[in-house]
């Protein structure tokens, strides 16, 4: 049984997903929601495993049905051992990339279909879909600077996709938030970070009741 929330964030690389996530615990917790995030694909051990074969750079053979298989099973795993238990337990669950990333990046921007790759994953979530998604909007040429421009973040092997594919990722994100209207929000991602949380916030006030 679903008691709690299911929210997810999506963007393309440099959006700022991990600052709008931190932000997102800080302020649901303190309207007293016992708030839980994660990352995909990980998250828990078996996904992390797969999401090493994933991310390998030496991994220049994999073909894009594999992937796209590979992210499905990492996210059931997450889904039965991680999400689901703490939904059954009230609590709110944010999620770093879920589908939406499967239907924008294999789906559309590697060309296997959206509605292909929507059909694997109805098999690896069961109908389980995020009571909200909020997806995180920049420019492409944006995000890539921002992430090149921190040496802290390794480089992995999506990110050497060129600057034409993460253009495509987010054409794709845009066709999803229109296809998918009454679950994912799109939010400007394009300004400082505090802009950004503004407008999460309202939709955050929208889906999300205080608890106390
Ligand atoms: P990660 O280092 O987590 O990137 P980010 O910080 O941008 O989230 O790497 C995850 C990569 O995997 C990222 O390039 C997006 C990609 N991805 C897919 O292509 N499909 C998926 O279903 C998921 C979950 C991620």
């Amino acid at each position: 049984m679903r008691k709690g929330y299911f929210l997810t964030v999506e963007g393309c690389e440099g959006a700022g997903k991990t600052s709008v996530i931190e932000r997102m615990t800080e302020y649901l917790s303190s309207l007293g929601h016992d708030t839980i995030s994660s990352r995909e694909p990980g998250g828990i051990d078996i996904a992390e495993q797969i999401r090493a074969t994933i991310l390998d750079k030496r991994n220049t053979k994999m073909e894009g049905r594999t992937e796209a298989l590979l992210y499905a099973a990492s996210r059931r795993q997450h889904l039965v051992e991680k999400i689901l238990p703490s939904l059954a337990e009230g609590k709110v669950f944010i999620c770093d990339r879920f589908i939406d990333s499967s239907l924008a990046y294999q789906g559309y921007a590697r060309g296997l279909g959206i509605d292909e790759v929507l059909t694997i994953n109805q098999f690896a979530i069961d109908n389980v879909f995020p009571d909200l998604t909020i997806y995180l909007d920049v420019a492409p040429e944006e995000g890539l600077r921002r992430i090149h421009a921190r040496s802290d973040r390794e480089i992995n092997r999506l990110d050497l996709e060129s600057l034409a594919f993460h253009q495509k990722v987010r054409e794709g994100y845009l066709i999803l938030a229109e296809r998918f209207e009454d679950r994912i929000v799109s939010v400007d991602a394009n300004g400082n970070m505090d802009e950004v949380f503004e407008s999460v916030k309202e939709h955050l006030d929208r889906c999300i009741k205080p608890k106390n």
